[in-house]
C-alpha cells in the first residue's frame, strides 16, 4: 500500500525552509516581483534571475522548475496564480492547476518534500478561505495517487491564511 503523505502547516518565511523544493507565486514574466517572489529571489541570489530569463515566462496555472542556488531548497518551482476578478471566470480552475502542475513537476524531478506559499492570496487578491480549500483539496487528490512528494508543507505568512488552513486541516 502507498505510504501516507505527511501534510504540515508552518507559519513563517518560506525561503528559510529545508525542503527539496519551494514553490514561488510568480507572475507570467518569471522575472521577479514583490511578495514571496521578491523574497525568494533575494534569498536565492542573482543566479536565479539568470536562469529564469531563459524560461520565456510561464502561463497562468502552469509551472516551471529552476535550481534553488543560495536557498536551502535544491529547487524552486515557479507557478503563476490567477488574478482574482470576482470569481466568474476560471480563477478557481487556474489556481487548482497551479497546485497540480507544481506537484507533477515535483514528482517528475524526484522531489520528496515541497513547500507551498498561499498562491494568489497577496497581490492577486484571491479570497483566502477559498484558496486554502483549493490548495488542500488538490494536494490531497494528488498525493493519494502518487508516492512522491512524501511531504507537503503549506507555509502561511499572515494570520488569516493560517487560520483558514488550520481549520481545514483539523477537519
Ligand atoms: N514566505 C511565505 N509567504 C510569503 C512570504 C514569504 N517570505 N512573503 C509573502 N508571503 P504574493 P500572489 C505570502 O503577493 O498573490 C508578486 O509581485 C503573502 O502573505 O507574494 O500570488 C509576483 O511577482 C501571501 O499570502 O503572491 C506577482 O506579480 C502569499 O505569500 C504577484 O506578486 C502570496 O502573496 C503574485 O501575487
Amino acid at each position: 500500500m502507498k505510504k501516507e503523505c505527511s501534510i504540515d502547516l508552518i507559519k513563517g518565511d518560506i525561503t528559510s525552509l529545508d525542503v527539496d523544493a519551494i514553490v514561488n507565486a510568480a507572475n507570467n514574466s518569471l522575472l521577479g516581483g514583490g511578495g514571496v517572489d521578491g523574497a525568494i529571489h533575494r534569498a536565492a541570489g542573482p543566479k536565479l534571475m539568470q536562469e529564469c530569463r531563459k524560461l520565456n515566462g510561464c502561463e497562468t496555472g502552469e509551472a516551471k522548475i529552476t535550481n534553488g542556488f543560495e536557498l536551502k531548497a535544491r529547487y524552486v518551482i515557479h507557478t503563476v496564480g490567477p488574478v482574482w476578478h470576482g470569481g466568474n471566470g476560471d480563477e478557481t480552475d487556474l489556481l487548482a492547476n497551479c497546485y497540480q502542475s507544481s506537484l507533477l513537476l515535483a514528482k517528475e524531478n524526484g522531489i520528496k518534500s515541497i513547500a507551498f506559499p498561499c498562491i494568489s492570496t497577496g497581490a492577486y487578491g484571491f479570497p483566502k478561505d477559498l484558496a486554502a480549500m483549493i490548495a488542500i483539496n488538490e494536494t490531497m487528490r494528488f498525493t493519494k495517487i502518487y508516492p512522491i512528494p512524501e511531504r507537503v508543507v503549506f507555509v502561511t505568512f499572515d494570520e488569516e491564511n493560517h487560520r483558514a488552513y488550520r481549520k481545514l486541516l483539523e477537519q
